[in-house]
């Protein structure tokens, strides 16, 4: 039985072992270990199976820069994993329904990822380009560049550009490996094998 929560000051050591595995190296481990240092509104969940912390996603946030200036805040799936002995049993698919549903609950309007569409369009991910909306690294392979959105009255009529935070740029470059990501999170993911 997967039991998804929040993460807890706890968990952030196994967190780190969850990624570094998955990852087969430690630089999204760290990217979540600088996150969760910087950014106090990050969206950080755990997936336990007997009580054992064997998953993870975080969600960090953007924001939208429209056409004619407004400013919309937002979310970003930045990194998923689940140990590799754990994997193929859905529970990734439990990490992201249950983090779009804290996205909603806060009442985010979109949430967007970096990632495969035939993997992401199960929980209602468009391109991002089909609303008009574009990623801040030109480029970026449009269908690549995903979006979900969950407010549309808010969302609908304004088209612009997507960012990280600034404060993220030192640390958050541009996926290179666009075949083998299942979520934009890997920021710097070209580095591993
Ligand atoms: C990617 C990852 C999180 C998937 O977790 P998981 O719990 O094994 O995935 P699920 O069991 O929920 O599989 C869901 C679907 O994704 C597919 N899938 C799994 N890994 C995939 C990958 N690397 N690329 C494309 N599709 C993949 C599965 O085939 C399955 O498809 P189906 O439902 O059509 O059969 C996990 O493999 C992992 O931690 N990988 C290393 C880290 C990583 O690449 N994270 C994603 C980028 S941040």
């Amino acid at each position: 039985m997967v039991k998804i929560r929040s993460e807890l000051p706890r968990d952030a050591v196994r967190i780190h072992e969850i990624n570094s595995l998955a990852f087969r190296g430690s630089l999204e481990a760290e990217l979540v270990d600088l996150i969760r240092f910087a950014c106090s509104d990050m969206v950080s969940l755990v997936a336990e199976v007997d009580a054992v912390v064997v998953g993870h996603i975080l969600f960090s946030p953007v924001h939208m820069v429209s056409d004619d200036g407004r400013l919309l805040d937002g979310m970003a799936l930045e990194v998923m994993s689940v140990l590799p002995k754990f994997q193929g049993q859905k529970i990734s698919s439990d990490l992201v329904s249950a983090g779009l549903r804290v996205m909603e609950l806060q009442q985010y309007p979109f949430v967007i990822v970096v990632g495969l569409y035939q993997y992401y369009r199960r929980f209602g991910f468009v391109p991002a380009v089909c609303y008009g909306f574009q990623s801040q690294w030109e480029d970026l392979p449009e269908e690549t560049f995903l979006i979900r959105i969950l407010d549309y009255k808010t969302v609908e009529k304004l088209s612009g550009t997507i960012r990280y935070r600034d404060a993220f740029d030192v640390s958050i470059q541009k996926p290179a490996d666009f075949g083998n990501l299942m979520a934009g999170c890997c920021h710097g993911n070209h580095n591993n094998p």
